[in-house]
């Protein structure tokens, strides 16, 4: 059972008490519940939340959002004490890809970068050349000498950039976002007959059938700018169902439209991103538990493709 209006104000002052008193910072993805949200110091996208690690003089960072994001934290602040709210908060799709798949695709293809999304475990990070962002891998890859990249592990965000870079040779991890590949053009049509005026608005980790119907397609930063402000009043939104809350208070004024996704939890709905809650913001943040460790060699390598990516964009 969940907690009551009052529990949940209890837990939430001293969450910011506590917060205060150890001079920590509560970063929060726009996946996580609304009432994480609320609290955080600072909700982005992944690209927005590795540059605030980056920037942050808090001495504890509690990042609210899956286990590659706070392992990210920890990889552009060695010194600092990352606390992730549940170890179990782990992303399938990062899982996909492995370290010894991709040294074997880099023998097979010794000519080209090895392009690896942020949604990937530590380990794959330390044989990449550079990583990327949804809102900056386009960019990222036109900034590369290679001709020839191989890209980890989300086939369909390598295909959207692909598309983009024709003049480069993809070789593609066949990795996907379980939540979004779910999502189907079948889901989106109808609600496009309902409301003829309304624009579709999707992530690139959609399937490519979905992306071709899109009118846009961006991060999870670039749907919130672009819903929030176009010129339709509904706007259909192909991404996890965690972005609605921040769409409402960017823009009230306007209808978002999330599809019924009767293969996936219901919705388009990250059940990882939903293993973070208050209750446990609140006991790591309390007894500095489930601190992200890793060894320092492996911080080391993977720091390279994270600080290379910043460097370009
Ligand atoms: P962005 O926030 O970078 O769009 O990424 C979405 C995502 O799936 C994170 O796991
Ligand atoms: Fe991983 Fe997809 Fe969940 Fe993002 S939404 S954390 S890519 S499973």
């Amino acid at each position: 059972m969940g907690n009551t209006v009052l529990e949940q104000n209890e837990i939430v002052e001293k969450i910011l008490d506590l917060k205060e008193k150890k001079n920590a910072v509560l970063l929060a993805h726009y996946y996580q519940r609304g009432e994480i949200q609320d609290i955080a110091d600072y909700v982005g996208d992944s690209l927005e939340l590795a540059k605030k690690a980056q920037e942050t003089d808090a001495d504890i960072i509690v990042f609210a959002g899956v286990k590659f994001m706070a392992e990210t934290a920890k990889i552009l602040n060695p010194d600092k004490k990352v606390l992730h709210p549940n170890p179990e908060s782990g992303c399938p799709m990062a899982d996909m890809a492995t370290m010894e798949g991709v040294i074997n695709l880099k023998k097979q293809h010794p000519d080209a970068a090895v392009v690896s999304y942020v949604n990937t475990n530590a380990d794959v990070k330390t044989v990449s050349d550079v990583t990327v962002t949804s809102r900056n891998a386009v960019k990222v890859v036109k900034a590369l000498k290679e001709d020839k990249i191989i890209f980890v592990p989300d086939q369909f965000l390598g295909s959207f950039v692909a598309k983009q870079v024709p003049e480069k040779e993809f070789i593609l991890w066949k990795g996907f976002c379980p939540p979004h590949f779910n999502l189907s053009p079948e889901q989106l049509l109808p609600l496009k007959e309902q409301y003829p005026d309304a624009k579709i608005a999707v992530h690139p980790e959609c399937n490519t059938e979905t992306v071709k119907i899109a009118d846009f397609v961006g991060s999870t930063s670039q749907i919130i700018e672009y819903a929030t402000t176009c010129d339709s009043e509904n706007v259909i939104i192909g991404t996890e169902v965690g972005l609605k809350h921040m769409l409402e208070k960017v823009n009230p004024n306007k209808n978002y439209i999330f599809p019924v996704n009767a293969d996936y939890c219901g919705t388009v709905h990250c059940c990882d991103m939903k293993k973070n809650t208050l209750d446990k913001i609140l006991e790591v943040l309390d007894k500095e538990i489930n601190e992200i460790t890793l060894p320092e060699d492996v911080i080391e390598k993977a720091a390279r493709p994270l600080k290379r990516m910043l460097e370009i964009v």
